[in-house]
């Protein structure tokens, strides 16, 4: 763990009117890929780092902590994995207790512990977020020896959160059915000279297997999002028909429409090839959804999580100690290409952010703040808006909003996310 504190507070001095009591304390994470995410500092030039918000944030006067987690791959001197799941939720909630347990030596206020992440360590964020002393990672953080404090948090920022993994196969397919082809960029495995992973585009069709399994969990979709029983913000019922119309999908093209409108008025283009109406005043009419996932393009095959190879992060995630990947839905497990195991249901419902929210034994965050962008096509967009759907209804505080033409990544607005903070704060 690295612990960063603006130079000021050991001087009694104050930076963006907090002190060494008051600052908040900042937690960003490198986790990507649910991949090891190593401790960062200002200056990392190693691949991951977020090395610049690191820089932004102890300029804005939060004292920063940056904790290495451990990640799917990761395996011990007898070679055997210890980063499966859920091992960098426990590792993130044992800094927290850390720096908890520390916190007359350590400057910043631990009442306004706020983390921070991208992808799947958005997911960390979000999970770490809605999971404050769930008895679940109970016995997990006494094997690693964590110390004996809350680790529950102030906020979330949880950048395209790639979580609900379970559920996200059948919610990708709701929202790209129809659509045969794909196309994304993969690491090679090389490194550039200054190493950084270096990437190539691949794309593909959808095999008829593929499309026949599109077809299933499109249906599969509908059943879950009804049994939610989300609201929206006046209190009237999400749903969705068999077809999967309905008042769900308004609502998500909702933010999309929004997005849009947002893109408008500070300048940017919007046109009717991306599937947006727009009316002669700047002001967008209405959104043609299939052009518009036409326009943003599908970029996995299917199913997009819990593939049947298990060459996909995820199953790898649900791996154990001897077995390197397990799949974890129900589905993929029945129609398997390889030999394979499911993974413990305790575990799947473990590391879902969304098993905590109405959870009245575990403490969630009380204030939100989620982006995902509206070109991201890591994760159905139906995941990050039950997510904030969920946490809304529940009387959580959510700031919510799909950035117009952005891609799957984060950090990307800074300033406003430094602005947020300083308001709850
Ligand atoms: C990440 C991206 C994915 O598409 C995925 O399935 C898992 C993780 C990531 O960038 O962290």
């Amino acid at each position: 763990m690295n612990i960063f504190v603006p130079l000021a507070y050991y001087h009694d001095g104050i930076v963006n009117g907090y002190n060494k009591d008051t600052a908040p304390i900042f937690m960003p994470n490198t986790v990507g890929g649910y991949m090891p995410g190593p401790r960062d500092f200002p200056g990392n030039k190693a691949f991951p780092s977020n090395a610049q918000t690191i820089v932004k944030a102890l300029e804005h006067g939060y004292v920063v902590v940056s904790a290495g987690l451990r990640g799917r791959t990761i395996k011990d001197g007898n070679g055997k994995f210890v980063g499966k799941a859920p091992a960098f939720l426990v590792d993130m909630k044992a800094a927290i207790r850390y720096v908890r347990h520390n916190r007359h030596l350590i400057p910043g206020n631990t009442d306004r512990i706020i983390t921070n992440g991208t992808s799947a360590g958005g997911a960390t964020s979000a999970a770490t977020g809605t999971s404050g002393n769930a008895s679940f990672f109970e016995k997990y953080l006494q094997q690693i020896g964590a110390a004996d404090e809350s680790d529950a948090i102030f906020a979330a920022s949880c950048y395209c959160p790639i979580h609900n993994l379970e559920n996200a196969d059948s919610a990708y397919e709701w929202e790209f059915n129809g659509i045969n082809d794909w196309t994304r960029t993969t690491m090679t495995g090389e490194k550039d000279s200054s190493g950084m992973p270096i990437f190539k585009n691949i794309s593909g069709q959808l095999t008829s297997e593929e499309q026949a399994n599109s077809k299933l969990l499109k249906q599969n979709f509908s059943s879950y999002l009804n049994n939610l029983n989300l609201t929206d913000e006046t209190g009237n019922k999400l749903s969705l028909n068999d077809d999967g119309s309905g008042s769900f999908l308004n609502y998500v093209e909702k933010f999309i429409k929004e997005s849009a409108q947002k893109a408008l008025d500070s300048g940017k283009k919007v046109t009717a090839d991306q599937g947006i109406k727009v009316d002669s005043d700047n002001v967008v009419k209405d959104i043609d959804w299939e052009k518009y996932l036409n326009f943003i393009t599908r970029m996995k095959s299917v199913p997009a999580f819990d593939d049947l190879d298990m060459k996909n992060p995820e199953p790898n995630l649900f791996g154990d100690g001897n077995e390197d990947s397990k799949h974890f839905t129900n589905f993929s497990q029945d129609k398997s290409h390889v030999v394979s195991n499911l993974a413990d249901q305790t575990i799947i419902k473990g590391i879902n952010p969304l098993t905590y929210i109405n959870d009245k034994t575990s403490q969630t965050a009380k204030y939100w703040r989620i982006r995902h962008g509206g070109s991201d096509r890591d994760t159905s967009f139906a995941i990050p808006v039950i997510l904030t759907t969920l946490l809304r209804n529940a009387g959580y505080q959510v700031d919510f909003a799909m950035p117009w033409g952005t891609p799957h990544s984060g950090d990307y607005d800074l300033r406003d996310l430094f602005t947020w903070i300083d308001k709850i704060c």
